[in-house]
């Protein structure tokens, strides 16, 4: 069988690294969380007291940081310079201000390079923004995952409580509408379904209906 690359893109809170790491797990692919890596360079620039609108600064910090994805059997964990910040990296503080960080056009070309070198060797599941259109532009599969935003609002919502995590239904809403916002409209490769892609509605789905739609379409490729 080929060894192949699945993209999978979409706006935040669309579900794509709940299913990218099923089929990821189940084609024993590697799984590639880019927004990780933005996420991580976001949390040590607020550590370091960045200013994030700084171009320059953030490509400079960036070279000098190392971000490693690794994957244990049930999870993945997130190393920053070394230090483990898997949890570090979903706060709010960082949720809220990854999308000014990753609008640098720089910090993105850098970004992107480490993505491609990642994906060399075929056989991951990558999701982010811009995989399908500027990491993978080749990828033999390219999804693009959406739901509505009261959807994706709600199930950040559930899963919040879930953890026990204090949650306010609108505030995540209106919070997921402006990162896509700055997502879709930023400059430098914006969010956007690359021609190629295969649009999934998830408002109405299940995650394993997801999971299987996507083999389907890794099926007739592979
Ligand atoms: O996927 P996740 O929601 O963790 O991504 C966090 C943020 O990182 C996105 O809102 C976006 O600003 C940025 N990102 C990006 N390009 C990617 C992945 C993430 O710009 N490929």
């Amino acid at each position: 069988t080929n060894k192949i690359a699945i993209a999978i893109d979409g706006p935040a809170a669309a579900g794509k690294s709940t299913v990218a790491k099923k089929v990821a797990r189940y084609l024993e692919y590697i799984y590639i969380d880019t927004g990780a890596m933005y996420r991580s360079l976001t949390y040590k620039a607020l550590q370091k007291e960045i200013d994030l609108e700084n171009e320059n600064k953030l490509f400079e910090l960036l070279k000098q940081t190392t971000i490693d994805l690794k994957q244990g059997k049930e999870s993945q964990k997130v190393f920053l310079d070394g230090e483990d910040v898997t949890t570090d990296i979903r706060t709010d503080v960082v949720t809220n201000n990854v999308s000014v960080v990753a609008k640098h056009s720089s910090v993105r070309k850098e970004m992107v390079a480490r993505q491609q070198f990642l994906a060399q060797k075929r056989q991951v599941v990558m999701d982010g923004r811009d995989i399908g259109t500027h990491v993978i532009p080749n990828a033999e599969v390219k999804i693009f995952l959406i739901a509505s935003v009261e959807e994706r609002a709600l199930r950040r919502h559930k899963e919040n409580i879930d953890k026990g995590y204090p949650s306010e239904l609108e505030k995540l809403k209106k919070e997921i509408e402006k990162r896509d916002q700055l997502d879709s409209e930023r400059e430098a490769a914006p969010l956007i379904k690359a021609d190629d892609a295969i649009e999934i509605d998830t408002t109405s789905l299940s995650i394993d209906d997801v999971v299987d739609r996507i083999l389907g379409v890794v099926e007739k490729v592979k």
